[in-house]
């Protein structure tokens, strides 16, 4: 292909929550494009980080793997100076680490909704301004945040998971707003059900009750694969998206199109 708009040739990317699901396929996805990844995920999860490491480096990119928990703004400040440190830069931010919880909402306690918010919220909000200070003087960044579909729809017994994920389509906005003017582009992605170890692992439905929500809510007939979401990932990173800011791209089978 000669077209070079989407090639991600000598970019840094970070990934966090990148060890396995979502994130580990994005990370593989934009090796692929040519950029250079750092894998981050907890500290427990750091032996499927560095699988994850090694697959890239096999690929012919750089890569190595942090321990970097996004509730520890401290962690975060740390890990990411490390890696621009370690890489030479860092172009590309993907904040997809989040957690999911299931409670109806009269059930949910304050520790389920601090645990929540505090990945999928505050977590991407500290790792978009730890990054955008080493972004700001290159001018040049492309911050992408995985959002949901349930960014723009309700779903029951998700009170912590759906604001969280509201508020990150909000936060894109905003940070999109304030940090154009440097060379960087926020944007998020919102991925429908996507079959990652994590989705499985909550999902505790038969596969009855699975099939009638998939047959009344996807239209797709079946959920996603994470390799349905590296396109956007890529073409979001990419100097072909220059202009494009503030967006939130939907990736979810059409379920949000009902
Ligand atoms: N799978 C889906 O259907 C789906 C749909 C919409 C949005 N998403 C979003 O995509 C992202 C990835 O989801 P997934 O399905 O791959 O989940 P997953 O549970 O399979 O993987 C999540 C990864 O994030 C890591 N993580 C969790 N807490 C962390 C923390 N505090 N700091 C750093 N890393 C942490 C986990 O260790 C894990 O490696 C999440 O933000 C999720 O909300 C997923």
């Amino acid at each position: 292909m000669n077209y070079t708009g989407l090639s991600l040739e000598g970019k840094v990317a970070l990934v966090t929550g990148s060890a396995r699901g979502i994130g580990k396929t994005l990370a593989i996805g934009l090796a692929k494009a040519g950029a250079d990844v750092a894998i981050s995920d907890l500290e427990e999860h750091l032996n499927g980080a560095q699988s994850v490491e090694s697959n890239i480096q096999d690929m012919g990119q750089r890569s190595a793997s942090y321990a970097l928990d996004v509730q520890d703004v401290a962690q975060i400040q740390e890990a990411i100076n490390t890696i621009v440190k370690d890489f030479g830069r860092l172009d590309i931010l993907v904040n997809n680490a989040g957690i999911r919880q299931r409670q109806a909402a009269l059930d949910v306690t304050e520790e389920n909704w601090d645990a929540v918010m505090s990945t999928n919220l505050k977590g991407t909000f500290f790792c978009a301004q730890a990054a955008a200070k080493h972004m700001i003087p290159q001018r040049f960044g492309r911050i992408i945040n995985i959002a949901s579909q349930f960014s723009l729809v309700g779903a029951k017994n998700r009170a912590a998971y759906c604001s969280s994920k509201g508020g990150v389509a909000s936060l894109t906005q905003v940070l999109a707003l304030e940090w154009i003017q440097h060379g960087i582009t926020v944007n998020a992605i919102g991925p429908g059900p996507t079959e990652t170890p994590g989705l499985l692992q909550a999902d505790t439905r038969t596969q009855e009750e699975l099939a009638r929500d998939l047959s009344e809510n996807m239209p797709l007939g079946r959920r996603m694969n994470a390799e349905e979401l590296v396109g956007a990932a890529v073409y979001l990173a990419s100097p072909s998206a220059s202009a494009t800011n503030g967006h939130l791209l939907v990736v979810d089978g059409g379920w949000t199109s009902r």
